[in-house]
């Protein structure tokens, strides 16, 4: 299934159909074009602005994302984006498919691996494959970005087999006085550097830390470990920091 003619035709500008209806407060159509407008830009740059400014620290959580499932298989990959994960999996020995709802990201994808991964336009939310058609699937920083984050979730396992393995990677929270340092980091230094960059990165330097900061405080993580149970996921692990690595195994194996 070649999908590199799709990404260029939404390059060229076609968008998926708009939905109707307001999802909190803000109006469904708006909450799925954001991350798109977001990351448009950011694909030519994303790999070497993303590690200077994560620290070093997003290629670490993305190894031990990989590092959780257990080798061999299909995964697919989620939120791909450049395809950073989606290259640790293949380093690996993983067959890969990638998925990202920005177009741009993924023509930077298909730029890297050429026809080495199935690359797939389309949000985590609506997935257009078949139930339990992969070993196991992992997901960076898409539950921000979605209405619902647990019917998301919900819908991920959907397509892994039984026995199959989620890996979700999502941004944490510190506790403890490495809270303050993450404030002054996330509120000062990041919008401060954004502004600095330029090419999208002040709209990411400005969103970035509200969004996760946001993102906890309306789903704490007892919450979420409900959706993970309500997804049909068993033996969730969770493993905290600013990298905070989830994994659950698909009920049934
Ligand atoms: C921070 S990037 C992560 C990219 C890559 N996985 C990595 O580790 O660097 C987040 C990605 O999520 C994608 N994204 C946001 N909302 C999405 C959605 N609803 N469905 C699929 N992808 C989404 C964005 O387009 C972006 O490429």
């Amino acid at each position: 299934m070649a999908r590199s003619s799709q990404i260029a035709r939404l390059l060229a500008g076609r968008r998926p159909d708009d939905r109707e209806g307001v999802i909190g407060r803000m109006p469904a159509r708006r909450l799925e074009e954001h991350p798109r407008e977001l990351f448009a830009p950011l694909g030519p740059t994303y790999d070497r602005v993303g590690a200077a400014l994560s620290l070093g620290q997003d290629p670490l959580g993305r190894r031990f994302l990989v590092s959780r499932l257990p080798r061999g298989g299909h995964v697919l990959d989620v939120a791909t984006g450049t395809g950073l994960v989606a290259a640790e999996l293949l380093r690996q020995g993983f067959e890969v498919t990638g998925l990202d709802l920005s177009p741009e990201m993924l023509a930077v994808a298909h730029r890297r691996f050429g026809d080495r991964v199935e690359l797939i336009n389309a949000s985590a939310e609506a997935l257009p494959l078949d139930s339990e058609s992969f070993d196991h699937l992992t997901v960076t920083h898409v539950l921000r970005y979605v209405a619902d984050p647990g019917a998301t979730l919900a819908e991920l396992a959907r397509v892994v087999r039984p026995g199959g393995v989620v890996a979700l990677l999502e941004f944490g929270v510190p506790r403890g006085p490495a809270r303050l340092l993450w404030g002054l980091y996330v509120h000062t230094v990041l919008p401060l550097a954004g502004r600095l960059l330029r090419n999208g990165w002040q709209e990411v330097g400005d969103f970035l830390g509200g969004s996760i900061r946001d993102f906890w405080e309306r789903h704490p993580l007892q919450r979420q470990l409900e959706w993970w149970h309500a997804a049909g996921l068993h033996g969730v692990e969770v493993s905290g920091g600013t990298r905070q690595a989830s994994t659950g195994s698909r009920c049934g194996g």
